[in-house]
């Protein structure tokens, strides 16, 4: 499905179609309720006509009614199994539908840029993506076993009037119409309400979501009522939204039932028995119609108690809808080809980059990284290190110039392709709620057991691993929450190893680690980044001694570049960072940046 879907509607509909037949049938059996409120009455109908033309003694009206009573309990039971048959289909038809729009949902999420993903709360992202399916199943279920029989029902029964006469079939269907034309002119506005209450909830869902995630901060600061307050005054927003909402859905609900009473019950009435005292009908005719006219009725009774619960799923499915109205920032051009990588050559040419709306932070910036170039980055925090990385794998767009990959504009090749040639080693590596092993082996999914310990030696952390009770089983924990800083770095590591990628990016990838154990693991690296590019982001300048060399950021500009040796000789950027982890004081300058 392209995105942009422009309504829910159109949404449900591409999944219904999949299921044609099996919709099909759901809705045919559905249609028992139709029957069921219509055929009654004129079953009764019949008994009463049968009765009174019967002129015999009553202990022998039996064998004259039997036949009608017979078929009476025939359609009774054959409803009933025509229900059961429509909950079997349901069955089978629901998850299957709500399956898939689950994985469609899941599917186009992942599609997003990464800054989607920095931009929107996680859990409301993931409560579109579970909400979705419901919302839609349960519109879909509304639909079928309510909505669209009663309408059925309305038909069936503004035909069995005209026979009777055409004056009750003008009102019944005088009615109809009425009730449609205003609740078509009800349900945008209902709809618009339920989606503002909506969008109070998800972002209420979010702000409790983000609390959870933080409870450490929460508990390390003791802000538990602060907490409380802040998520009361989203709760008292979507409350108040949700009142509103309710309250016009039972504004429309009040105007339709009005309605009904009026033209149904006060002239339907009123006409039914004028007919029958001018003669125009009989006895039985006028229960048939009464008795239609209270079924009828009270199915639409039913459908409007359910209006709040459809509009409430509608106003979600709408909201949940944004994630597809959303484009996808960065997607792949249609003649996109794969990058080839032989050198590892990186060239930012004229590149010019700003964060959504704020100031540029790169401009026209000109650089390249030679192939199998070791390239240290340093600067203080906050001067573009990282970003630069993240343009390098195409995280975000360019506001203008280019970056190349050995002479191929990233932006004409796939991003898989080009993601696949780098293995970065994020500032805060997270892990999977899965076990170390599949945690390690995400680097190459088909590597076999030997070459994932071996990535893992080489990251220092098999000896960990092996010391813990389940070894390699061991589940790391939501995002890996469950190791320490140190190994979670160690591990990311490994699997960027097993990766086996041309180009590498480390940001901070031995930050954690006490110095001992960041030397073992640099000597090791230094075998696997040997011949590759590799970039290296470090504050401990210690660790940069060795690469090919250094690059100097502030405030997104390139300052210096050279050797160690060189930068180091110069005395300018590069010496006062140095100088202030040796002193362990910050410069004035640069405390005021
Ligand atoms: N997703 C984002 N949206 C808006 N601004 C951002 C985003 N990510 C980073 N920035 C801003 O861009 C600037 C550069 O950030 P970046 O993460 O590249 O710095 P860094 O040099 O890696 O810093 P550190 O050494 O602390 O990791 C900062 O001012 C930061 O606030
Ligand atoms: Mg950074």
């Amino acid at each position: 499905m392209q995105h942009a879907v422009k309504s829910v509607k159109n949404f449900i509909w591409h999944f219904v179609k999949k299921q044609k037949g099996g919709f099909i049938f759901t809705q045919v059996f559905a249609l028992a309720l139709a029957l069921d409120a219509t055929l009654w009455p004129y079953v009764i109908k019949v008994i009463i006509e049968t009765i009174e033309g019967f002129q015999g003694p009553r202990e022998e009206i039996w064998p004259v009614i039997s036949h009608v009573i017979i078929l009476g309990l025939i359609l009774w039971f054959s409803l009933d199994i025509a229900f059961w048959i429509n909950g079997l289909f349901k069955t089978k038809v629901y998850p299957r539908f709500e399956a898939a729009i689950r994985m469609f949902m899941y599917d186009y999420v992942n599609s997003h840029s990464y800054s989607f993903f920095i931009n929107n709360f996680t859990g409301t992202i993931a409560n579109k993506v579970a909400d979705m399916p419901r919302s839609c199943g349960s519109i879909v279920d509304m639909a079928i076993t309510t909505f669209i029989p009663t309408f059925v029902a309305l038909i069936i029964s503004i035909i069995f009037f005209s026979f009777i006469s055409p004056v009750f079939a003008l009102i019944l269907g005088g009615w109809v119409i009425i009730h449609i034309i205003s609740c078509y002119f009800f349900l945008r506005k209902c709809t618009r309400y339920s989606t503002i209450h909506s969008e109070s909830r998800s972002r209420l869902l979010g702000r409790i979501v983000d609390t959870i995630t933080n409870n450490l901060n929460v508990r390390l600061f003791s802000r538990n009522t602060y907490e409380y307050q802040y998520t009361l005054e989203f709760q008292e927003d979507e409350r108040k939204k949700y009142a509103e909402t309710l309250w016009h859905i039972e504004k429309m609900r009040l105007i339709l039932a009005l309605i009904c009473f009026s033209i149904t019950g006060v002239l339907m009435i009123w006409y039914e028995v004028y007919s029958y005292r001018k003669g125009i009908i009989d006895i039985a005719e006028f229960i048939f119609i009464l008795n239609t006219t209270f079924q009828i009725t009270s199915i639409t009774w039913m459908a409007g108690i359910m209006l709040p619960d459809f509009f409430r799923e509608v106003g979600i499915a709408r909201q949940a809808l944004s994630i597809i109205n959303s484009p996808v920032e960065i997607e792949d051009l249609p003649n996109a080809e794969e990058l080839k990588v032989d050198r590892g050559e990186i060239k930012f040419n004229n590149v010019t980059f700003k964060y959504h709306h704020n100031e540029n932070l790169f401009e026209n910036k000109s650089v390249t990284i030679l192939p199998g170039q070791r390239v240290g980055l340093v600067g203080v925090s906050g001067s573009g290190k990282t970003t630069f990385a993240h343009l390098i794998l195409r995280h975000y767009e360019l506001e203008g110039g280019e970056i190349l990959i050995d002479g191929q504009d990233i932006r004409n090749v796939t991003q898989e392709s080009l993601r696949r040639q780098i293995a970065m080693i994020p500032q805060e590596p997270m892990l999977f709620h899965r076990s170390l092993k599949e945690n390690i082996r995400y680097g190459d999914i088909t590597a076999s057991d030997e070459q994932v310990y071996r990535a893992a030696k080489i990251a220092n952390c098999h000896e960990f691993i092996m010391s813990l009770p389940q070894g390699y089983d061991t589940i790391a924990g939501e995002r890996g929450s469950k190791l320490s800083g140190g190994q979670r770095q160690r591990i990311s590591i490994a699997r960027a190893i097993l990766k086996n990628a041309p180009i590498i990016i480390l940001d901070e990838a031995t930050s954690a680690l006490d110095s001992i154990t960041e030397k073992q693991i640099q000597s090791s690296l230094a075998q696997v980044t040997y011949n590759r590019t590799t970039i290296i982001i470090a504050h401990r300048l210690s660790t940069l001694t060795d690469v090919d060399r250094i690059i100097v950021f502030k405030k997104g500009d390139i300052v210096e570049d050279g050797s160690h040796k060189e930068l180091f000789k110069k005395r300018g950027e590069y010496y006062k960072l140095w100088e202030m982890q040796n002193d362990g004081f910050l410069p004035k300058e640069l405390i005021d940046e």
